[in-house]
């Protein structure tokens, strides 16, 4: 009996998984928070950036901070040694008051406006994306020896949000537009793309790296040097447990294959990647404030919705996966937020236990583009509060 009980404590702990250490963590954080709750997992933050540094070894990664521009999140990534994408000059304040360094920031926004360019002047963020000859008028009278990056229009094909509808200059346009540049005293530096966010389609990333392998090609041979190569965001990410379809590591794999021979070997990669970087590593917690049965289902009114950390179902086109802290049999239910709209409905069939006042409802994945564009007091009801663990 004791040698079996000495046996048992010399046995590794069994590790948890990765529900029962979030459903550990939620009911801790509620015992200290009140809900809703926007939980960051530091630990998630990091193995996604080392995940993107492993798979793309050649390629810097310049988070984009409109995924997440909460100040933790920057912070984590700036100690990592990222770089950023910023799409305003409140965006470029912020992540330089935050501690980044001018010279790893990339404007990458085509359309700026005038007081933009200058703050980027004045602080020394020289980088930037454009799509037109008027914004490279604008540019070069404002930021004199600026170093662009042309915008292409590339296949957006079967990314969840369109990006090409409104940015990106043809590609028969590119050379021309770099020419014009030169002309205008601006440093033409390279090329930028997006392929649209959330694209599982990696043949968006090969027909774009190849059309931009052409433009350096022609750059090339009527003297103009292009170095940069910025294969901006779009890059994957599981939104349900069981969602099939999304595999970073074999995308990666074909894109640094692209890359390795279409371009000569003094290129620099950079990439703009902003769900892929924070979307895993958010948890939302909310909880029931009210329910009902109507329309022949079970409806619970969340201390959080649409207007606010849900946000993304409406910009972002997201879909997903409410879960539970109880467990057993599942009812088709609806689920709403707390405003006095009907809009404010996030799901009018998910299939959840039943539950009572106080229950809790979270979602895992959801550190991209919720808080980020969540009203901040709509109806009076405040967004989650983040907090980074
Ligand atoms: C210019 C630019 N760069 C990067 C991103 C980030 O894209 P994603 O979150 O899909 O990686 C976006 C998203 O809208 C964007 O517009």
């Amino acid at each position: 009996m004791r040698m079996n009980q000495v046996q048992r404590s010399l046995k590794p702990p069994r590790p948890k998984s990765d529900l029962s250490s979030i459903e550990s963590l939620i009911k801790a954080m509620l015992k200290k928070h009140r809900s809703p709750l926007m939980l960051i997992r530091r630990c998630v933050l990091e193995k996604q950036y080392q995940r993107f540094r492993k798979c793309l070894p050649e390629v810097m990664p310049y988070y984009a901070i409109k995924a997440n521009p909460h100040q933790g999140v920057i912070k984590t990534f700036i100690k990592l040694g990222a770089s950023f994408d910023v799409a305003s000059a409140n965006e470029m304040k912020h992540v330089l008051h935050l501690g980044a360094s001018p010279s790893k920031i990339i404007f990458a926004n085509t359309i700026k406006s005038r007081e933009d360019i200058e703050s980027a002047r004045r602080r020394r963020v020289r980088l930037m994306t454009f799509d037109s000859e008027p914004e490279l008028y604008k540019i070069a009278k404002h930021y004199p020896k600026a170093k662009v990056l042309v915008r292409i229009k590339v296949a957006n094909e079967g990314s969840v949000v369109e990006l090409s509808l409104k940015f990106g200059s043809d590609s028969d346009q590119a050379f021309f537009l770099l020419h014009k540049a030169k002309t205008l005293g601006l440093v033409p530096a390279g090329i930028s793309f997006h392929v649209g966010s959330q694209s599982k389609n990696v043949e968006n990333y090969m027909q774009a790296l190849e059309i931009s392998a052409n433009i350096f090609k022609e750059a090339k041979k009527n003297g103009i040097r292009l170095k940069i190569m910025d294969i901006g965001g779009g890059f994957p990410i599981q939104h349900f447990d069981n969602e099939i379809g999304v595999n970073f590591e074999r995308m990666a794999s074909q894109i640094r294959k692209q890359i390795k021979t279409l371009f000569d070997r003094d290129v620099r990669f950079i990439a703009e990647p902003g769900r892929f970087l924070v979307g895993p590593a958010g948890v939302l917690v909310t909880q029931v404030i009210g329910r009902t049965f109507r329309n022949n289902k079970n409806y619970y009114y969340l201390n959080d919705g649409i207007y606010a950390d849900f946000s993304g179902m409406v910009f972002d086109h997201c879909k997903y996966e409410f879960k539970t802290l109880r467990r057993g049999l599942r009812y088709l239910s609806a689920l709403a937020g707390p405003t006095c709209d009907s809009f404010d409905t996030m799901s009018l069939n998910t299939e959840i236990p039943e539950l009572y006042l106080g229950d809790v409802i979270y979602v895992k994945n959801i550190g991209a583009y919720s808080s980020a564009s969540a009203c901040p007091n709509f109806n009076g009801f405040p967004p989650a509060k983040i907090i980074l663990v």
